[in-house]
């Protein structure tokens, strides 16, 4: 195939030079991206005289055609070409002729290229941003269904204090909230226009980069055309944004896969969520929640990969930066994979509530609470924390628990237990006095749903 960019040099590269030089395979995802840019641009030199209204028309149209065509199957798109720019410039010359190649007057592909990225990931995030919605309403749903599910909540994986399940399940839709908030600021980022940077110096012609900006629903253009074709950042803070999401959701995984484990049974996953073992029968497997856990290692990789492709890359745009897409688009879609698959997963999880309670009772995790029942009788906190250890220590050695010892046994620790020690570590009660803002009580926990579902309605 004769090179468009056939000039000093002839053109005639090796096949394998081709093939290793060519970046269709990936930046055809950006099809319906750089027809819509060439249509503004179009716009833009038909606005400013620079082509005749006449020349301009005939290239919207047929650009116009040219996506219609790609939409419907009907124009394939070539592989063997050298990127998706060159794909629809050149079809759009076989169809009108001489005029086509006016299209790229007062561009480049180093501006157009970075243009169709951000137009891209500007879509992408967008969806992105309500899937995250999605995520946080089930979340939420969820919270509210469970605000009163008594469980042990853990630190170093040890039974620690009592929570409710209501309470740890809405610290996710806190996470996730932030990264909703993180792609907005990021959307902000992205949605500045490369376009008319051309290769790196700007143009000659009098262009009007703000009227093209304007077509494509930018809020912003880029004011120094050298930073327009050379960095990536926005894509670089994607690439973060999403490796954090995924860092959430890997945790969160985490969890699902202990819990509905036979050491835990807290939970239950629907059969549609779950696979079974070839050899072993009884096995049902939280496969989707593994998986997502390991697909957040290559996201993280995506993160590496792109920092390094620019680290050390002078200005302004070098070959290198064609290798920045394929990593940001596989972050996108990994990331879209796993929430269409997790928030359903979620949705379907029910919580095995009995499992739960009884974990709780077991664990000593109202040994805090005992110790504090004393201290608000006066006793000094460390003398109160002393003896509740030891009391914890005589239950284990008898084989236990706080709720069970009577108080002719609790008396022999100090006087100042009374019949009421039984109400005030009922772990409902240590539940419900927790009513410091963000706390575990049913009524903060109240609070917190209310903020969340303010903060995405
Ligand atoms: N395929 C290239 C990329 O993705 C397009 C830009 C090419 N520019 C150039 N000067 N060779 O980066």
């Amino acid at each position: 195939m004769a090179k468009m960019w056939a000039g000093v040099t002839d053109g005639k590269t090796e096949k394998v030079a081709d093939e290793f030089n060519s970046s269709i395979k990936v930046d055809s995802k950006m099809y319906s991206q750089d027809v819509k840019g060439s249509i503004a641009h179009a716009m833009m030199l038909g606005h400013k005289n620079i082509i005749s209204k006449a020349e301009a028309e005939t290239l919207i149209v047929n650009l116009q055609a040219i996506l219609e065509d790609i939409e419907n199957g009907s124009l394939k798109i070539d592989y063997t070409e050298e990127d998706i720019h060159m794909f629809i410039e050149r079809v759009l010359t076989e169809r009108v002729g001489e005029v086509g190649k006016k299209l790229h007057t007062a561009r480049s592909r180093n501006d157009q290229v970075a243009l169709d990225f951000r137009m891209y990931l500007r879509d992408g995030v967008e969806t992105l941003i309500k899937k995250l919605v999605l995520l946080i309403t089930v979340i939420t749903d969820k919270a509210e269904e469970y605000k009163d599910v008594i469980m042990p909540g853990y630190t170093h994986l040890q039974r620690a204090q009592p929570i409710t399940f209501g309470h740890h399940l809405l610290s996710y839709a806190m996470m996730f909230l932030r990264d909703r908030e993180r792609l907005t600021e990021n959307l902000k980022r992205i949605n500045v226009s490369p376009i008319g940077s051309c290769a790196l110096a700007g143009t000659t012609y009098e262009t009007d980069r703000e009227y093209e900006a304007e077509q494509l629903g930018f809020n912003s253009i880029c004011l120094n055309s050298i930073d327009g074709v050379s960095d990536r950042d926005f894509a670089v803070e994607f690439a973060s944004n999403v490796a954090i999401i995924m860092m959430h959701l890997s945790r969160f995984c985490e969890e699902i896969i202990l819990w509905s484990s036979w050491e835990f049974k807290f939970i239950k996953l629907s059969d549609s969520f779950t696979t079974g073992s070839s050899i072993m029968p009884q096995k049902k497997n939280p496969d989707m929640a593994e998986l997502i856990r390991g697909k957040t290692g290559r996201v993280y990789g995506n993160l590496m990969g792109i920092l390094t492709v620019l680290k050390g890359l002078p200005l302004a745009y070098n070959k290198d930066m064609q290798e920045d897409k394929e990593g940001i688009f596989d972050s996108l879609e990994t990331v879209n994979a796993c929430l269409n698959v997790f928030t359903p997963m979620l949705k379907e999880m029910q919580a095995i509530k009995e499992n739960m309670k009884k974990k709780a009772q077991e664990g000593f995790i109202n040994a805090t609470d005992l110790a504090d029942y004393l201290v608000k009788k006066g006793m000094p906190f460390r003398s109160a924390y002393k003896i509740s250890g030891q009391i914890v220590a005589e239950c284990i050695k008898k084989g236990t628990i706080l709720e069970n010892v009577k108080i002719e046994d609790y008396k022999k620790f100090s006087p100042l237990f009374d019949d009421d020690v039984y109400e005030q570590i009922s772990l409902e009660t240590c539940v419900n006095k927790r009513i410091s803002q963000g706390g575990t009580s049913v009524a903060s926990v109240e609070h917190q749903i209310d903020y969340v579902k303010g903060q995405i309605k």
